[in-house]
Formats: structure tokens, C-alpha cells, sequence
């Protein structure tokens, strides 16, 4: 079996020292940096903007995954993608303009991805998926670090592994959400694995050799 790819979070990370933060991930073999973009609207929750990724993408040669969770994302697409995501999600929930703001991606030559919340199903996202180059599948509610891995959702990643499979499309599955050692055994479809308060909870090393 393939290695999987794993994301830490930074969402989890000190932001008084984020800089730091971020060559200790990368020092302990961190494959994508995650970013999670909220705007107190999609979610009840607020963290940073494009100034803040501009400034830390001088420091990392890591590649920038990052989710947004906000509302009609159509709006801040260039100022993320100039910022410099490699990978850029959106919602599906988040906007009436998701086939715009997928094309707008993936017309910047920066990897598209789709995410859906735990409630949604995937029926909502299968008439994009052949614009997009990475499905992000929820498994907690977006908003928070530190929540428990909503178990029911194993069966949309196994579906959706399926659909890709039969069509044969080329789109990584990524899984958002509670995932710890434990966790991580259950998504044996998932070619990435986002993890925050796992991988900050001890040495960063062995917390994301664990995961793979
Ligand atoms: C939640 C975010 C996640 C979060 C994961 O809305 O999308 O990326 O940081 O945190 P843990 O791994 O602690 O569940
Ligand atoms: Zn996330």
C-alpha cells in the first residue's frame, strides 16, 4: 500500500511563533502544510487571510493546502491563489458559484479541491468532480480543531473511492477531522490525511510518522 500524505493543521499551531511552528513541521517530514481559512460566517469560527500566507510561504518550501471555510469564496479566490496555495478548496455548501470558482482555480494552474460537511451528501459534489483535483471529505464539523472522527463518515470516503475508481478520475482523497493514530487506520482510501491537535500534541515527528 501507498504512503499516505499526511497535512498537519495549523490551526492547532501556537500562532505567536507560527514561523517556527511551520520548519519544525516541515523538519519532521510534514508532506502538505493545511491551512484553514474561516470567516466567523461558514463557520462560527475566524482565523487568517491571504496576508497571513503570503508572509509565511517565504518560509517553507512546503506545498500550501489550503480549505477555505467561507462564505462565496468566488471573492477572495485571487488573493489566495496570489498568496500562493498549491492546492485551493472550497465548500460546496459555501456558494451558488462553485463550477466559477473551480474553473477560476484551476485556470491559475493551482490544484482544485471540493469539500463537503459531514450533513452533505456526496450526490452534491459528483457534477464537479470533473473539474476538481482533490475531494477534502469532512469528518467533523468544519470550525474546530480537537473534535471527535464522526465514524458514519467511512462510508461516503469508500463511495466516493468507488466513483473515482469507475470513472477513473484523477482526484486525491483527503480526510478532514479527528484523526489520531486510530483514526487514520479507518481511511485506507485516503491519499492525504489532515491532522491539528494529534500532531501538536507531542513531538511532531513521531505524532505524523504515526499517521502513515
Ligand atoms: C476543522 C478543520 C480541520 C482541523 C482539524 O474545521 O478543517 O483542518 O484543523 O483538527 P483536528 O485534527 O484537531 O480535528
Ligand atoms: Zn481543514
Amino acid at each position: 500500500m501507498k504512503n499516505k500524505k499526511i497535512a498537519p493543521s495549523i490551526l492547532s499551531a501556537n500562532f505567536a511563533k507560527l514561523g517556527e511552528e511551520i520548519i519544525l513541521l516541515e523538519k519532521a517530514g510534514a508532506d502538505l502544510l493545511h491551512i484553514d481559512v474561516m470567516d466567523g460566517v461558514f463557520v462560527p469560527n475566524l482565523t487568517f487571510g491571504a496576508p497571513v500566507l503570503k508572509d509565511i510561504k517565504k518560509l517553507t518550501k512546503l506545498k500550501f493546502d489550503v480549505h477555505l471555510m467561507i462564505t462565496n469564496p468566488e471573492n477572495l479566490l485571487k488573493d489566495f491563489i496570489n498568496a500562493g496555495a498549491d492546492y485551493l478548496t472550497i465548500h460546496v455548501e459555501a456558494t451558488k458559484k462553485v463550477e466559477n470558482c473551480l474553473k477560476i482555480i484551476k485556470s491559475s494552474k493551482v490544484k482544485a479541491g471540493i469539500s463537503i460537511k459531514p450533513n452533505t451528501k456526496l450526490d452534491e459534489i459528483i457534477p464537479y468532480l470533473h473539474l476538481v483535483d482533490l475531494v477534502l471529505i469532512m469528518t467533523v464539523e468544519p470550525g474546530f480543531g480537537g473534535q471527535s472522527f464522526l465514524t458514519e463518515q467511512i462510508s461516503k470516503i469508500k463511495s466516493l473511492k468507488k466513483y473515482i475508481t469507475e470513472k477513473n478520475l484523477k482526484i486525491e482523497i483527503s480526510v478532514d477531522g479527528g484523526i489520531n493514530q486510530e483514526t487514520a487506520k479507518l481511511c485506507t482510501d485516503a491519499d492525504i490525511l489532515v491532522a491539528g491537535s494529534y500532531i501538536f500534541s507531542k513531538n511532531y515527528k513521531t505524532q505524523i510518522q504515526s499517521l502513515r
